[in-house]
């Protein structure tokens, strides 16, 4: 199978990895140096539809794997010229490109989640700050931002600041709505599935670290780390899958929406059960990284499978009874003021460990050698029998690869002891 995969950091290496694995061609665009050692690197602009189905008709199957293209409207224009597509339409992509529209289908499908308010003035934005006092308060631009456009905070003026910088447009129209949200207590959950609009099948659990610092400290960021599975108590996967996900595709049904592509449900375990976050219309990044690397079976034939409605089949998917920690190298200044373009060393010390898998974020070529060129630079996973194993594979490789002002979190997967039997 002749795979064009879109996108270029470290969940589309994962998914260019396993692609691979499975025995797809994998042409990536725009890639990066980890992807280009699988196959074709292909400069296309990711979010340009009329580019990326102009070169599609050269493949079987187009795989997007960031929400950008898929809001901009590129499978569209892939499935408009006949080529089967992963990743659902701008229509479908608004679950996670208007957190308002999110919010719309989960009132309308009854799926619980925390109480909120859609605002475009600060008059607005007074009064829903003051129905959440005392707090925490949790702002968000409503649009897309990287990860980066959302504030939890207890102090009511950083609250009233940040959704007037969200209107004045520090995230440009993304923030020309800002949705004002009740906090949820909790440790959070991601949970995947790969849909072809009518079936679904479980595409596993992780959960992500956001903050940048130990111990859930600094600023928001696109995640610092994760490990996979999740363990759960018995039976609450099947609760989220039937109370949460059959309902918001066929909400998504109902309203005429015919959605290809995997679904990221971000929840909070609250003392009075699964509160809905967040949807998100693709793999997580870097949860892919920790998701993949456990899933059994032939990923090109799933995804195929979603893209075209034919066969999506639960009973052929199966894990393998491993753990897997991902530990995220960022770049100085990550996020506020990256400072990118710093050579790395020692990623020829990793590459070949048993039980580490290396996955490139933000890097390129320069002058032969591999430079940052981006906040997220490096996944360093581990993989072990449990969490404790995996953590500790990954932060052993962790250390050997070096780059100038290198940040990591030390805390990932570090109070996770039960694995076995959760997926
Ligand atoms: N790790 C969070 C995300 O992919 O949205």
């Amino acid at each position: 199978m002749n795979v064009l995969l879109i996108g270029g950091g470290g969940r589309e290496h994962a998914m260019g990895w396993r692609l691979s694995k499975s025995g797809a061609t994998v042409t990536s665009a725009p890639g990066n140096p980890g992807l280009a050692d699988l196959g074709e690197v292909r400069s296309i602009i990711p979010d340009s539809p009329s580019e990326v189905a102009a070169a599609a008709r050269d493949f079987d199957l187009v795989v997007i794997g960031p929400e950008r293209p898929l809001a901009a409207g590129v499978a569209d224009a892939v499935r408009a010229v006949g080529v089967p597509c992963l990743g659902p339409g701008i229509d479908g992509a608004r679950l996670e490109s208007s957190k308002a529209f999110a919010k719309d289908v989960m009132t309308s499908a009854g799926i619980p989640t925390g109480r909120y308010f859609e605002v475009s003035n600060m008059e607005a934005v007074g009064k829903a700050i003051d129905e959440m006092t005392p707090g925490p308060y949790v702002v968000k631009a409503d649009g897309l931002a990287g990860g980066k456009g959302v504030l939890v905070t207890d102090d009511i003026e950083a609250a009233r600041s940040w959704a007037h910088e969200c209107l004045e447009g520090r995230f440009a129209e993304a923030g020309d709505t800002v949705i004002i949200e009740e906090y949820l207590e909790g440790p959070e959950l991601s949970v995947f599935v790969l849909t072809d609009g009518v079936t679904f099948v479980p595409f596993g659990t992780a959960r992500d670290y956001k903050r940048l610092g130990d111990g859930g400290t600094g600023p928001n960021t696109g995640g610092m780390g994760c490990f996979s599975p999740v363990p759960l108590p018995s039976g609450l996967l099947d609760s989220i899958h039937a109370d949460v996900v059959a309902p918001v595709l066929a909400e998504l049904r109902a309203r005429n929406i015919d959605y290809r592509g995997f679904l990221y449900t971000g929840l909070v375990l609250t003392a009075d059960g699964p509160r809905v976050l967040e949807f998100n219309c693709r793999l997580g990044d870097p949860e892919a990284q920790v998701v993949l690397p456990r899933l059994r079976g032939d990923f090109g034939a799933m995804l195929m499978a979603a893209a075209t409605g034919e066969g999506l089949d639960r009973e052929s998917l199966r894990w393998w009874e491993k753990a897997a920690v991902d530990v995220v190298l960022a770049s100085p200044g990550y996020p506020e003021a990256t400072r990118a373009g710093q050579p790395i060393h020692g990623l020829h010390l990793v590459t070949h460990l048993d039980d580490v898998l290396v996955f490139h974020s933000g890097t390129r070529f320069k002058r032969g050698e591999i430079v940052s060129s981006g906040g997220r630079v490096i996944n360093v996973v581990g993989m072990g029998t449990d969490i404790p194993t995996a953590r500790r594979h990954a932060y052993d490789a962790a250390a050997l690869i070096a780059f100038s002002g290198k940040q990591y979190r030390t805390d990932i997967a570090d109070e996770v002891s039960v694995q076995k039997g959760a997926t």
